[in-house]
């Protein structure tokens, strides 16, 4: 059935929204807080690439925080604003609803704990206590705006049917998004997709709203949860650039959009990220918090379209499809970068050397490459001007 939601209208059947947390749960990163000045430029470059809702804090937090979410509500256009509050937290509500009023689309995020764990030793609540703060918080949240999400923190971990009444509660009291976080990365893929169907199969009111994902990475499952609770019936992702967030992080917006786009076939969903624009975002956040990314790092990581064998190098100037399932382009990468090592080949030297503007004959050719693999024996990476300079002596000696 196709939903009607408050900020998006009619929401088609196979489209997912993009919700970005780097500004509240990413900048949650140890070392990773953001000034003013910082959070705008992200905000700017994060409605740039195309993301559906920006969260841009949590007001109540602190003076600071109020300010970027109220900043971030008077400068975006077109992406839904969103602030986080504490369900049934009247103050948290109020200035969540403050700061976001500005923002022509605008959203408060309500949350609080469902898992016994954290009912028990974290909140000192009863069930019913729970159950009672979520209806508040929502009730409160629609004065300020329609658009209200209200999250489950520990999802993932709550006792099934309990969560169920949580989620009936928040759709009867105002929600319009519901969202099952996967807290502390626990879950396994197959476990929160059944959640996700689960919840749709037995909530009243399910049919009307949007169900969310919000996942952790502390066993590395965090796209792949991601994935698997888009086939569970999830039509909100959550997500942040670099897959910044607390402790390990939270699932990477780049990796899950290019799954997403890479893999049509699998996961025939849409969204409205401008994909070439991934790269410059992700160097901007890591500009901006002194964090480079890992070389590895799938799609952004600057290993991510090199190769160094030269079976791979070879395959590579034949056919790039045979080693790369997506352009570099695509994602903002203006080349494939061969770079030369010891595991290196003749095929990338030749087209290395042609290049660096040398026209050699084959002999030439066999005596540098000779000579490079004794240089990238003993060095880890072989530059330009390395080879420069091994062909330069090359020729003077032959010249002698
Ligand atoms: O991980 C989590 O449970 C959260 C909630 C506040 C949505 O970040
Ligand atoms: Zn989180």
């Amino acid at each position: 059935m196709t939903i009607t939601h408050p900020s998006f209208g009619t929401v088609a059947d196979d489209r997912v929204i993009i919700f970005d947390t780097t500004l509240r749960d990413g900048e949650q990163s140890p070392g990773f807080s953001m000034n003013l000045e910082e959070k705008i430029r992200m905000a700017k470059a994060l409605e740039e690439l195309g993301v559906d809702v920006i969260e841009a804090g949590f007001p109540v937090a602190s003076p600071g925080d109020f300010e970027s979410v109220q900043k971030i509500a008077e400068t975006v256009r077109e992406a839904v604003v969103c602030g986080l509050a504490r369900s049934g937290g009247k103050r948290d509500i109020e200035a969540a609803g403050e700061a976001i009023a500005r923002a022509p689309r605008r959203r408060i995020h309500n949350f609080i704990s469902t898992s016994p764990l954290h009912m028990k030793y974290k909140l000192r609540m009863e069930p019913e206590t729970v159950l009672d703060l979520i209806a508040e918080g929502n009730k409160a949240s629609r004065h300020f705006t329609d658009d209200v999400q209200w999250s489950a923190e520990d999802g993932s971990r709550t006792e099934p049917d309990f969560l169920c009444r949580c989620v009936e509660t928040a759709i009867r009291h105002g929600a319009t998004t519901i969202n099952i976080p996967d807290t502390v990365g626990f879950t396994t893929p197959d476990e929160l997709q059944a959640i996700f169907t689960m919840l749709r199969e037995r909530v009243p009111g399910a049919e009307k709203v949007i169900f969310s994902t919000h996942n952790h990475n502390d066993l590395g499952l965090g796209v792949a949860n991601t994935l698997a609770a888009v086939a569970g019936g999830a039509r909100q992702i959550e997500c942040t650039i670099n897959g910044i967030g607390e402790r390990a992080g939270n699932a990477a917006l780049e990796e899950i959009v290019m799954a997403i786009r890479t893999r049509r076939d699998k996961i025939p969903f849409q969204n409205r990220i401008e994909t070439p624009r991934l790269l410059g975002i992700s160097r901007l956040l890591a500009n901006i918090t002194g964090f480079d990314v890992q070389p590895n790092k799938a799609i952004v990581g600057r290993n991510a379209f090199a190769h160094e064998s030269g079976i791979h190098q070879d395959g590579i100037l034949k056919n790039a499809a045979t080693y790369e399932i997506m352009t570099p382009e695509s994602v903002g990468w203006s080349k494939t970068s061969l770079v030369l090592g010891k595991h290196s080949g003749r095929a990338a030297f030749r087209d290395k050397l042609k290049a660096l503007g040398y026209d050699l004959p084959d002999d030439k050719i066999q005596d540098a490459f000779e000579r490079f693999k004794v240089l990238a024996d003993q060095k880890k990476t072989v530059f330009d001007d390395d080879i420069r300079a091994l062909v330069d002596d090359e020729t003077r000696d032959h010249d002698r």
